[in-house]
């Protein structure tokens, strides 16, 4: 089954709504005619501004994190029903950075995954292993736990329509990439994990991107891997040129 490609840019905490604004406008013309799904996550406060300089384009909006309750006493939090209604369409969830710097849990992943959904917002689930799990030989055995406890229950019918990304917290922002064939053989088993929850043709049909220093010179090869789906781009996303670059690998 052929599943369509997508790749999403993680613009972290960069660009202020103005430079956002030079960064979108540059971006719009270079990817219209891409063939993957474009995603772009810029900070909450570009969103609005975002929003509207991405209508009637190809480029979808999302959000870096979304909020488990509907509303309330949560302060620096923002709810789904607010990013739905400036226009976001994504969320990233379980981003490594949040779980290490910001007390992310497997439990709270899992919240926010449900709160996107119900929401009609579709979840990125971030999943991956440090260097010290990679080298001790627990890839599989923790991104295989921190996914199904993400999709702990979630309704068969929503998990079609998730995207999953594999990102190994060794290869994010330190310039050095999974081989392609690291990254193949761990979202190979993340898939397998969700065949063994949901069934075949739901774990055929789940999108699992690549994410951890994927740029315009790895993007081809990735890519071309059977099991990648797609990539969650951070650094590259920042510019205009490099961007579209990975977007039309
Ligand atoms: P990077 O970040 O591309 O800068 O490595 C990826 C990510 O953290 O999503």
């Amino acid at each position: 089954m052929a599943r369509k490609p997508i790749i999403a840019g993680n613009w972290k905490m960069n660009m202020t709504p103005a430079e956002a604004k030079e960064l979108i406008s540059a971006l719009i013309p270079l990817v219209q005619d891409a063939q993957a799904d474009v995603v772009i996550c810029p900070p909450y406060l570009v969103l609005p501004t975002a929003a509207e300089l991405v209508k009637g384009t190809n480029i979808a909006l999302g959000a870096q994190n979304i909020h488990w309750a509907e509303k309330g006493a949560f302060t620096g939090e923002i709810s789904a029903k607010m990013l739905k209604e400036v226009g976001v369409s994504y969320a990233i969830i379980g981003h490594s950075e949040r779980r290490q710097y910001f007390g992310e849990t497997d439990e709270t992943v899992n919240m926010r995954t449900k709160a996107a959904i119900a929401a009609g917002i579709t979840p990125i689930i971030c999943v991956g292993e440090s260097l010290e799990e990679r080298e001790t030989g627990k890839t599989e055995a923790i991104v295989s736990a921190q996914a199904e406890k993400a999709l702990a229950g979630i309704e068969v019918e929503d998990v079609k329509a998730l995207v999953i990304a594999y990102e190994p917290i060794w290869a994010i922002g330190t310039g050095k990439t999974a081989t392609k064939e690291q990254a193949n053989e761990t979202i190979a088993c993340i898939r397998e994990t969700v065949k063994k929850l949901y069934g075949k043709e739901n774990a055929e049909a789940v999108r699992i991107q690549y994410g951890g220093s994927m740029n315009p010179k790895n993007a081809a090869e990735l890519m071309a891997m059977p099991e990648i789906d797609g990539g969650l781009i951070g650094g590259a996303s920042l510019k205009a040129e490099d961007f579209s670059k990975v977007v039309k690998y």
